[in-house]
């Protein structure tokens, strides 16, 4: 057969999708498959299940990232790598991640049973804790693996339940005993859906991101001065969650006074004790900002920080604030990014070159190797929800460009 004519098993990887989706199925047809939980572990036990079953050489390191790698002609060439993760957030989708793990099993799994053999591995990875939403912050296994985050300082985050990182990996049989430490890679693809509204609105199958925006995490602490709602005159009160609130309204704010290029967002808050007849004396809450410009961003936070301490100091709330991660913005290979055009183009689809703002192990994949993702559309634009859906026909499209964009990279010498 000649390879240009080769297409992925559609009808597979549909099914495919559906018996991950079963794991952590949610009532409103989303999933809930938060990392390092129960549900985890079964996908991951499902997924290891489907490598053993093409034979791959299956390696699971200290940070539970999982790899499976295909022998090419010539081992000593570095591998093609493509991956994403498993892990979602609470009441999630069953693409946002799942997309782009079962994508490349699905390269795979064509070009097992089609006995094609490539020059260089190819390898399909899930990535430990994507979304960094029961651990934050996000990314972290891909950040360990590419050296650029500390993986002790990974261990010991703890979840709202003060449980560990570390722990948690060892509870549910992923920590394995090979270092998490980047090795050279040849190039990385990671298949994914848009998570926007950009691919429907402009009538594409395919995106092609030039890259990703820069991410932001901030943990913001406020004390106040707990007593009965009743007696308690206004006057004099500190009320941590006012304090909060004035803050939240000041993120929202951010991207208009910094004249756009940004999205901020507050999208959590703990409040205590959280009683409707106690004035709340302790708020915990997060704040996101994103931007192509890391300076922009940067020169955001200094903004709202100041804002921050102003309301703070009026209030009489005492602040506490935790920068807690940053990843730069990053701008993928221009050839691989052209390589996706030119495939979807080859193979009939409509493609939009955009950019992602969503965050994915992709950023940190591209401080190790030339990198590139492909992007199918997000219906209605919705995605981190039990909604977020993308046709199977989609799927499909998707990762018949992965096939050719990893075909094409795996037989470069
Ligand atoms: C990851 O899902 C992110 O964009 O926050
Ligand atoms: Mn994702
Ligand atoms: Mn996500």
């Amino acid at each position: 057969m000649d390879l240009k004519d080769l297409r992925i098993n559609g009808k597979r990887l549909r099914s495919t999708l559906e018996k991950m989706a079963r794991i952590g199925a949610t009532p409103g047809g989303g999933v809930q498959r938060l990392t390092l939980s129960d549900e985890d572990k079964q996908a991951r036990d499902l997924f290891v299940r489907w490598l053993k079953e093409l034979n791959l050489e299956i390696t699971i390191d200290e940070m539970g990232n999982i790899f499976g790698k295909r022998p090419g002609k010539n081992n000593d060439l570095p591998p093609v790598m493509s991956g994403s993760h498993i892990d979602s957030q609470p009441k999630g989708g069953r693409f946002d991640g799942i997309l782009g793990v079962m994508g490349p099993l699905e390269v795979l799994r064509t070009l097992h049973e089609n006995n094609i053999e490539t020059e260089r591995p190819i390898m399909v990875v899930d990535w430990t804790n994507e979304e960094g939403s029961r651990f934050a912050p996000a990314m972290v296994a891909s950040g360990v693996w590419a050296g650029a985050l500390e993986r002790d300082w990974v261990y010991d985050r703890t979840d709202i339940n003060g449980k560990r990182f570390e722990d948690e990996l060892i509870r549910i049989g992923y920590k394995g005993s090979t270092a998490a430490k980047k090795w050279p890679v040849h190039c990385y693809y990671e298949y994914h859906i848009e998570q926007g509204p950009m691919l429907e609105r402009e009538g594409k199958k395919i995106g092609a991101p030039k890259g990703i925006l820069c991410l932001h995490w901030y943990d913001i602490y406020l004390e106040g001065e707990a007593n009965q709602v009743g007696p308690t005159p206004m006057e004099g009160r500190h009320d941590a969650l006012c304090a909060a609130a004035e803050m939240i309204l000041k993120v929202n704010e951010l991207p208009d006074r910094m004249g756009g290029n940004m999205v901020a967002t507050v999208g959590e808050i703990q409040n205590y004790p959280n009683s409707r007849n106690i004035i709340p004396d302790k708020v915990h809450f997060t704040v996101d900002i994103r931007s192509w410009d890391d300076d922009h961003a940067l020169k955001a936070w200094e903004l709202v920080r100041k804002d921050f301490e102003d309301i703070a100091a009026r209030r009489g709330c005492p602040i506490k604030i935790e920068e807690t991660w940053r990843v730069e913005h990053s701008p993928f290979d221009e050839r691989l990014v052209r390589r996706i055009l030119d495939i979807a183009k080859g193979l009939g689809y409509f493609s939009l070159h955009m950019v992602s703002g969503a965050g994915h192990d992709a950023s940190y994949m591209n401080q190790v190797c030339p990198t590139a993702m492909i992007f199918v559309p997000s219906i209605g634009g919705r995605s981190h929800v039990e909604v977020e859906n993308t046709t199977w026909e989609d799927c499909e499209a998707g990762t018949n460009v992965l096939l050719h964009a990893i075909l094409r990279s795996a037989n470069e010498r």
